[in-house]
């Protein structure tokens, strides 16, 4: 629609050197379904041929931007690496979805849906959401290719969840986790004069933003669409962590090596509590310091005190939480310990990240949590 109205404008006002028709007034070679998401989303060979392009923005309700990219040598190193990022986590949110999508239009025992109304809506939703993933994940690549850069295609990813609810709770803790990542995706933009890509960045915020409201209300538990008043922030490094912990399988000739130099992969943290309320609390945590080895070597598995580090609590836009890790117990290369939960003081509400760190600060925000962080990230989410 915006694309229409803007070259109306241009058109009636004699603005020569646009040339291209909106993308929205091509006709598509056939008609899309969501098994041609299903493809996409597996292969994504509109990465490489751009007449497939047009199917996949008439499924996503809309176009990739069609302004010029930023001239070669025009992006940072750090703006390389954030469009690194951000391609590997849209695939694999295209991924996501495209296996869910699969597994509600299958009926596989646990993603049933009975209420027809409801089935066709959610699948409706999830195919403009697949669709706009790609449309994201390309975006980033072909900003990358503008600059010679290397892409992450083609990962090959695993899906912790064997549930349409499970499936839906994790949905919404890793968009959230990306809702956070961006705010430092953007930051990190701004300081490096990459200022033409921070308002498409904001653009897909606010899409993700109405995703996550709509996935809440999906998990039925009475939740408000929106989560907060200010999202809770997180780093790439958490993100990247998160990633590389929990759901890629395997990249092309480790083409996510370029991220691994680039940003962290902590050891794995892991939340014993369950079914976590919204009252003050002691939580228990675990990490196996093997899960360590591959960022910080096997330095940390002797003679550590591990008494000695924090438990740190990013909530919202304020200063993280230091808590004292209580009750450490060390059998072998398994460490067990238990942490407070202040939820009352600071409505710990939303997402919250938890990371173990060497120190216990004070720390001035979650870059500096990361800093010194060696396991993370632990979500918990509340309301
Ligand atoms: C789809 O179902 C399969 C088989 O149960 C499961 O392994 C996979 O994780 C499911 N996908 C999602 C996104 O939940």
């Amino acid at each position: 629609m915006f694309n229409i109205i803007t070259s109306f404008l241009l058109a009636t006002c004699l603005i020569g050197g646009i040339s291209a028709a909106p993308a929205s007034l091509v006709e598509p070679a056939t008609t899309p379904s969501y098994t041609d998401v299903e493809l996409q989303a597996t292969n994504f060979p509109a990465l490489t041929n751009d007449n497939l392009l047009p199917p996949v923005e008439q499924l996503a309700l809309g176009t990739l931007p069609n302004g010029p990219l930023p001239p070669p040598g025009g992006i940072s190193a750090d703006g390389i690496t954030n469009l690194q990022l951000i391609e590997l986590n849209e695939f694999f949110e295209a991924s996501f979805f495209t296996s869910l999508l699969s597994n509600i239009t299958k009926n596989v025992p646990g993603y049933e849906i009975n209420d027809e109304k409801e089935r066709n809506e959610i699948i409706n939703a999830l195919v403009a959401i697949i669709a706009a993933k790609e449309l994201h994940g390309i975006f980033a690549d072909k900003a990358l290719l503008s600059q010679s850069q290397p892409t992450i295609r083609g990962c090959h990813f695993k899906f912790p969840t064997t549930t349409f609810d499970g499936a839906i709770a994790l949905a919404a803790t890793f968009t959230d986790v990306v809702l956070g990542t961006l705010q430092d995706v953007i930051e990190i933009f701004a300081i490096n004069n990459d200022d033409s890509l921070t308002r498409g960045v904001a653009s897909v915020v606010g899409q993700e933003g109405q995703q996550d409201g709509f996935f809440r209300l999906l998990e039925k538990k009475g939740k408000v669409p929106s989560e907060l008043p200010f999202l809770t922030t997180s780093t790439r490094d958490f993100a990247f962590s998160f990633l590389e912990q929990s759901v890629v399988v395997s990249c092309p000739n480790n083409n996510d090596d370029v991220l691994k130099q680039k940003l962290k992969i902590f050891g794995v943290l892991n939340l014993l509590t369950t079914n976590i309320e919204p009252k003050d609390q002691t939580l228990q945590f675990s990490f196996d310091l093997k899960s360590l080895d591959a960022t910080y070597g096997n330095s940390y598995r002797s003679a550590y005190d591990w008494s000695e580090v924090s438990l740190v609590y990013i909530n919202q836009q304020n200063t993280p939480i230091v808590e004292k890790v209580q009750n450490v117990q060390v059998d072998g290369i398994q460490v067990t310990f238990e942490a407070f939960f202040p939820y009352t003081e600071n409505l710990l509400n939303g997402l919250t990240i938890a990371a173990v760190t060497r120190c216990g600060g004070p720390f001035a925000d979650a870059s500096a949590v990361a800093e010194e962080t060696l396991f993370a990230p632990a979500f918990i989410e509340i309301n």
